[in-house]
């Protein structure tokens, strides 16, 4: 996948990709029908359920009575959740920019065959609308997202620069809700994104939500476990919390289609990388890194949180490398960063259901490091006014 770019303004934007290729053309057909498929999938789960309550006993029936209207209930839950999947895939064929229509027209004689593990991310872009864009997940975004806005505030002080000559990168930017709180300061930011489940949803958000909490959504409506009360399964969310096309009128906001190692090549470019749960998105952390260094600016800083879960650690057919935080910290040093601040436990959470008897807490790391000022391209230039490059530089 290329890039494709969103601006975000008051008005409707598309984006910028190129889906000429055969594969991801079929790539793009699988994605929509795994949203037109969570109706069915999702009711199918709840009929198994139905169907061997009926096999029980009258009198465990009956107790159940109250459960038994809850199915009920599961299942409008469901249909409201497939009203807004309606809206977020409704024209997606449109949203790239440099796309012909037709390119990306939605094949409905199509029959692609549901994969289980599409159904799960769909479900978890549903909650992902919950951790950016509702009033529930403002606790998470508070422990995440303020953070590295506020150390961004404290490395580029509004008062001592001109914001919008501040480029910030924000790999792996889900539905984009820290890289706009990022642009609402006056910065330029620009999220990227290669995920055809995150990108659909944040279309929908970024461009066509104009209103505050227009929307609901039934978000743990899939967690059929650990609930205290049946409406901890059934809540519905509202979103978004804000309207995102709030954005001062000189905002520069975009968001890009494309895995981060292909889209970003250029040297030397960005004065700051914010990354929230994102390193350990990759097969090779390291190269995250080494990209992450090329392209910051000299001077320029990373700021990082999130754990280490290694995304694709035990997944049948993909490679992996799990390296510690330890290792990871010698990887950062040994390409030239310098370490500002580190920090260590920080508690976050995830998408997290907070009624639900089981939490799930990430005890993240948190650091900011910058790239030496008298290093460009891969050469560093020592204080001596000589030239060293960083792998030498070990070696020695
Ligand atoms: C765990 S989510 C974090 C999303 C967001 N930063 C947050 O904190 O809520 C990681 C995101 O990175 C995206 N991602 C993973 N690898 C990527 C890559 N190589 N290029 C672009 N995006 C990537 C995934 O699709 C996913 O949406």
């Amino acid at each position: 996948m290329e890039a494709m770019d969103t601006t975000t303004s008051s008005h409707p934007r598309r984006m910028h990709n190129s889906y000429e290729d055969e594969e991801e053309r079929k790539h793009f057909q699988r994605i929509v029908s795994a949203f037109r498929y969570y109706k069915t999938h999702s009711l199918l789960r709840v009929r198994k359920t139905e169907s061997y309550f009926l096999s029980l006993p009258q009198h465990h029936q009956k107790l159940l009575s109250k459960y038994k209207e809850h199915l009920q209930e599961v299942k409008r839950c469901i249909e409201n959740n497939d009203q807004i999947i309606k809206l977020i895939i409704k024209d997606v064929a449109h949203i790239f920019e440099n796309v012909c229509p037709t390119t990306a027209q939605v094949d409905n004689t199509l029959n692609l065959r549901p994969v289980m593990s599409d159904q799960e991310k769909v479900q978890a872009t549903i909650k992902q609308l919950v951790r950016d864009w509702s009033v529930e997940g403002a606790e998470e975004r508070k422990a995440c997202y303020q953070l590295i806005v506020d150390e961004i505030l404290y490395q580029f002080p509004l008062e001592n620069c001109k914001p919008s000559d501040v480029h910030i990168l924000v790999p792996g930017a889900g539905l984009g809700r820290l890289a706009f709180e990022i642009a609402k300061r006056g910065y330029t930011c620009q999220g990227n994104e290669f995920s055809l489940f995150m990108l659909f949803a944040s279309n929908f958000v970024l461009n066509k939500c104009r209103d505050i909490n227009l929307y609901q959504v039934h978000p743990w409506v899939h967690q059929y476990m650990n609930n205290l009360k049946p409406e901890h399964q059934t809540q519905a969310v509202s979103f978004p919390d804000v309207s995102p096309s709030d954005l001062p009128g000189n905002a520069q906001f975009s968001m890009t289609a494309g895995d981060f190692l292909e889209v970003y090549t250029e040297s030397n470019h960005w004065d700051c990388i914010a990354t929230c749960f994102f390193i350990d998105c990759a097969n090779n952390v390291v190269q995250f890194i080494e990209t992450i260094y090329k392209i910051l600016k000299p001077g320029g800083v990373w700021i990082n949180l999130g754990p280490l879960l290694y995304h694709f650690s035990d997944l049948p057919n993909e490679d992996s490398i799990e390296p510690s935080y330890d290792a990871i910290r010698d990887v950062i040093l040994g390409f030239g960063f310098q370490l500002e601040k580190e920090e260590t436990k920080v508690k976050t959470r995830y998408a997290q259901n907070i009624n639900s008897m089981l939490q799930c807490e990430y005890n993240s790391v948190y650091f900011v490091c910058r790239k030496p000022n008298g290093h460009v391209d891969g050469v560093n230039h020592n204080q001596n006014g000589g030239e060293t490059n960083s792998a030498q530089e070990q070696e020695n």
